[in-house]
């Protein structure tokens, strides 16, 4: 199995490196947890959850200083567009080919707008880049994730644990028990006051099911 490299920028953004660069959820520039600016990453393809500024902040910039595409949702690829970002639309259950890499668009359960615009439905992403890697977005936990464990079987899940806009460390952990990943990791914490959460309690609670939960550190590549 083709083994890749999993890059967390902070906040929900992250580099899967393969034979391609996936970045998601581009958020740089504002972030106070960020090491690189957006002009350090060069992808092949951006994938962009939902329209909020936490998520899609630098995806223009990025697009246009890489040519890389964005995939997000229809309502928010028309405004990435018109902001003269490449863009590949999808929606909740559909998914696209890139380059050898499939995207399938899952629901989230949040919701999405863009400087102040209607941005379309929320979403998380399983990525099939020779692992498969299940991104939940911004979203509560739903009963609908067992489809995504027991459909799309992600090897490794990248989820939100900070809680007030999205599932905290419980939730997590129901999330966990519906898609049984092997690996799992936290995101969306501790970027702002209000969703601070600890990681460790996470770990503790993953372990008792079975899966493994790495805690990433900025910038530092984890190989699965
Ligand atoms: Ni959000
Ligand atoms: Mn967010």
């Amino acid at each position: 199995m083709e083994s890749i490299k999993i890059v967390w920028h902070g906040h929900a953004c992250f580099s899967l490196i393969g034979k391609k660069h996936v970045l998601i959820d581009p958020f740089l520039t504002d972030n106070p947890l960020a090491k690189v600016k957006p002009e350090d990453l060069k992808p092949d393809i951006i994938l962009v959850t939902h329209g909020h500024s936490d998520h899609a902040e630098d995806a223009v910039k990025i697009s246009k200083a890489a040519h890389a595409p964005v995939v997000a949702a229809f309502e928010l690829s028309e405004i990435l567009k018109e902001e003269g970002a490449e863009t590949i639309d999808i929606n909740p259950g559909g998914t696209i080919e890139y380059d050898g890499i499939r995207v399938k668009a899952t629901m989230a359960t949040h919701s999405s707008s863009y400087n102040g615009k209607y941005a379309g439905n929320p979403m998380g992403f399983v990525i099939d880049m020779g692992r498969k890697i299940y991104h939940a977005g911004d979203t509560g936990y739903f009963k609908d994730m067992e489809a995504i464990g027991s459909i799309d079987h992600p090897d490794i899940a990248l989820l939100p644990i900070g809680g007030h806009y999205t599932m905290d460390v419980d939730g997590a952990f129901e999330a966990v028990k519906a898609i049984k990943p092997a690996i799992a990791m936290p995101m969306h914490y501790n970027t702002f006051d209000v969703i601070k959460a600890d990681p460790e309690r996470f770990k503790s609670l993953a372990g008792t099911v079975g899966t493994y939960v790495i805690i990433p550190e900025i910038e530092k590549p984890i190989e699965i």
